[in-house]
Parts: C-alpha cells; sequence; structure tokens
C-alpha cells in the first residue's frame, strides 16, 4: 500500500506513467467511468478548501465511485477532541483511499502510520501540496510540450505557499530548470529549500523584488496569494497582500508564450483582464487537476483498465 505525502514519492518515471495515464483519461473519459464502481473515498479536509476537494470528489464519481467526508474540522468529531490518528483509523472501515487536508504540517503523515488505506496529503500547512505539484505538472507538459529547458517565476508568498515549495521539489528533478523567485523580502522561500533542494542539487536561481525587472525572461509565471492564515498578525499581511499585481500592462511585457499559472484562489494578485490573455492558463490548471486526480486514485488503488 502507498500513501503520498511530497511529489517525491514517485519516481521521475512514475510521475511520467501517471501523467500520461491522466491524458488518456482526458482523451477516453468513456474508458474509465466505471473502473472504480463500488470504490468510496473519504475526503477529510480540517482546512478550507474548493477545488482540491471538490476536484478529488468529481475525480472519484468520473471513475464511477462514490465519496464521502467532511469540509470542515468543526463539523467532525476533531471539534470534540478526537486525534487524527483515532479518525483515521475509523475512515479506514469506512472507504478505500483518502485524502486529507491540515493545518499542522506533518498531519497527514501520521495518518499514515496507522491507516489501513492509501492516505493523499490534499495540503499540510505551508510544507506541501503534492496533489496541485501533479496538476501544475499535467498542466505545463500539455501546454508547454515539456517539463525540461524551462525558466519558471514564482511570484508572491514564497514562504508560507506550500504549492510552491511542492512544485520546486519536483522541478528539480528535471533537466536544464531555472527559477527566478519574485516576492517581498519577507516572503522569500524558505532557507530549507534554498540550501537543502536548490544549493544540494546545484539549480540555478535568481532572487528579485520587481516582477517587471524578469517577467520577460520567463517561460512560466506561477503567481501565488499571500497566505493570511499563516501569518501571525493582520497587520503584516494587510501591508504585502497587493505587493503584486499581475495586470495587462506587465503581461505586456512578458513573452508571447509564457503560461501564467496560479493554484487559486485568487485575491487580488491577478488582474481579471488578464483572464481573457490567451496566455493565462489558471482556469485550463482547474481541469487538469481532475484528470490528474483520477489518474492517482487508479495508480493508488492499483486498478488496471
Ligand atoms: C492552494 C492551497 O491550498 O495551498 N490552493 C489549492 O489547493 N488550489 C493555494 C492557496 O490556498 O493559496
Amino acid at each position: 500500500m502507498r500513501h503520498v505525502m511530497s511529489p517525491l514519492d514517485f519516481s521521475v518515471g512514475e510521475l511520467d506513467k501517471l501523467l500520461d495515464l491522466a491524458s488518456d483519461i482526458e482523451k477516453n473519459p468513456a474508458k474509465y467511468a466505471h473502473a472504480c464502481d463500488g470504490k468510496v473515498l473519504a475526503t477529510l479536509f480540517y482546512e478550507p478548501s474548493t477545488r482540491t476537494r471538490l476536484s478529488f470528489e468529481s475525480a472519484m464519481i468520473h471513475l464511477g465511485g462514490q465519496v464521502l467526508g467532511f469540509s470542515n474540522a468543526a463539523s467532525s468529531s476533531a471539534a470534540k477532541g478526537e486525534s487524527v490518528s483515532d479518525t483515521i483509523r475509523m475512515i479506514s472501515c469506512y472507504a478505500d483511499i483518502c485524502a486529507m487536508r491540515h493545518p499542522k504540517e506533518g498531519a497527514p503523515m501520521v495518518a499514515t502510520a496507522v491507516s489501513s488505506i492509501p492516505v493523499i496529503n490534499a495540503g499540510d500547512g505551508g510544507h506541501q501540496h503534492p496533489t496541485q505539484t501533479l496538476t501544475d505538472l499535467m498542466t505545463i507538459r500539455s501546454l508547454k510540450g515539456r517539463l525540461n529547458h524551462l525558466t519558471i517565476g514564482l511570484c508572491g508568498d514564497l514562504k508560507f505557499g506550500r504549492t510552491v515549495h511542492s512544485l520546486i521539489n519536483a522541478l528539480v528533478r528535471y533537466e536544464d530548470i531555472s527559477f527566478v523567485f519574485i516576492s517581498p523580502d519577507e516572503l522569500r522561500i524558505p532557507d530549507y529549500i534554498r540550501e537543502d533542494v536548490l544549493d544540494a542539487k546545484g539549480i540555478s536561481y535568481q532572487e528579485v523584488e520587481r516582477l517587471e525587472d524578469v517577467i520577460g525572461g520567463l517561460d512560466l509565471l506561477y503567481m501565488t496569494r499571500v497566505q493570511r492564515e499563516r501569518f501571525f498578525n493582520e497587520e503584516d499581511y494587510v501591508r504585502l497582500k497587493d505587493f503584486y499585481i499581475l495586470d495587462k500592462k506587465k503581461m505586456a511585457l512578458a513573452n508571447e508564450n509564457m503560461l501564467v499559472l496560479h493554484p487559486l484562489p485568487r485575491v487580488n494578485e491577478i488582474s481579471v483582464e488578464v483572464d481573457s490573455d490567451p496566455r493565462a492558463a489558471y482556469f485550463k490548471q482547474v481541469q487538469y487537476g481532475v484528470y490528474v486526480r483520477m489518474a492517482l486514485i487508479l495508480t493508488l488503488l492499483e486498478v488496471e483498465v
């Protein structure tokens, strides 16, 4: 039995296979419509979510399976003081696979110690978000045609943004990848990523504050929201929340093939006027998120179609 805590739980070869499967699902959805008949997915969400939870549920429903779960810690027995370990032991009796989101880093990992069903980390605090990364990889591979030879700009909250941390971990395994980290000084990428991931692998990167100065050299711009819920005080959040606003004027400085990605939800960091730009890929990204989660469920349940 296999759990997914980080994108590194898959080798590059396994990821290729998973993305191939997701592309086949995109092309031939009918072939997979009953692949998970009789199977149940549980979604255990201790922290708010729209896309991740619903895309997991949509994925299981499109595979013919059923879903159950909770979308809010307050409506689960966590509110009575039940531990994650006890909850997962019980869920193992109700479902075949589960996706868990939790505000504490490592909570899904704790669940794996007692779970008798595969556990998927659907976001743990500011740490990792592997299924968003699978979504991002499928979007890049589908729309750019490759996962190597890319200059990637990551902009916004690089300190608390778990999608950023997971994506960096995943992309450094491909050839000729360089990063441009665009953030205010307070929201720079954590030292452990700089030291253990980038420097350790000799990856080329620069850290800058102004998006305008670097946007022209990017193949891909990954925008992120300032993670309000991880700030210690509201004042800092208010000061930093509108630090970056991607608008038509800035898009005019970018390459004609540069893609704009965003894990969503968007707050103000991308102006709605950018939505109609053909380079805006963030809503397509949402659709890829369903295919890739379908592929992940099939892989973890070892269902062959
Ligand atoms: C992200 C998350 O939860 O980390 N959202 C998502 O899953 N698509 C990004 C965010 O909340 O900013």
